[in-house]
């Protein structure tokens, strides 16, 4: 059995008042999801270096950050310098995943991989037993708030066995649409951990919408 984690993403909290918003679900979660874009591998720009830098100095929690960047090999040391825990890449931007999986592991970081719900899920079977993270995408990458796309959930069915199968403790995380119906579709797919922006810090009271989440998915 695997347990169950929500990991708020702060891409939907209150930038004026970031740390206000994650002081609310400190306490009831252990991973924080950071969403950092950079207009070219998705059509948006959201965070880097600085935010990961200044709010690492005041929270505990394990720093879930989720590169949504082109070339991340270039830039994957001072993501771990700034306080990264894992650091999660796409399978899409990098030309030598298993290169950059044993550079993120020499940095003394967790290694994820993360992939777009266009690719096919057999590009992640090759490192299944190296990361420590698999970061399944159930909407296109760039933005909160949309809507679950219903084919992730063999997606990650698939992944679920693949990681069982070579008895792999690798978390299976999925990322995008979850909401208090998706999530226990998720979970009985096989997720271990389910990122929740809007369902989260989109609500007007996060650390009940966090507890509802959790609720609907025991
Ligand atoms: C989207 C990001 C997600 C985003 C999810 O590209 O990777 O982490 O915060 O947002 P919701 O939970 O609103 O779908
Ligand atoms: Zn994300």
């Amino acid at each position: 059995m695997h347990p169950i984690n929500i990991a708020p993403s702060i891409l939907s909290a209150n930038f004026a008042h970031l740390m206000d918003d994650i002081h609310r679900i400190e306490n009831n979660a252990t991973m924080l999801h950071i969403d950092v874009m950079d207009g070219h591998y998705v059509p948006n720009i959201t965070m880097g270096v600085p935010v990961i830098q200044s709010i690492r100095k005041e929270t505990n929690m394990i720093f879930d950050v989720h590169l949504m960047i082109e070339s991340p090999e270039k830039l994957v040391d001072i993501f771990a310098d700034a306080g990264s825990d894992i650091i999660t890449f796409h399978i899409e931007t990098s030309d030598d995943p298993d290169k950059l999986i044993e550079h993120i592991h020499q940095l003394g970081k967790r290694a994820g991989i993360s992939i777009h719900p266009d690719t096919p899920i057999e590009k992640v079977f090759p490192y299944l037993a190296k990361i420590d993270l698999i970061l399944i995408m159930a909407v296109r990458p760039g933005f909160g708030g949309q809507k679950f796309l219903p084919q992730s959930l063999t997606r990650v069915e698939i992944v679920r066995k693949k990681l069982d199968d070579i008895n792999s403790k690798a978390i299976l995380s999925v990322d995008g649409g979850v909401t208090t119906i998706t999530a226990p579709q998720i979970i009985c797919s096989g997720a271990d951990v389910l990122v929740a922006g809007s369902a989260v810090f989109g609500k007007e009271n996060p650390e009940k919408a966090l507890e509802e989440l959790r609720t609907c998915v025991m």
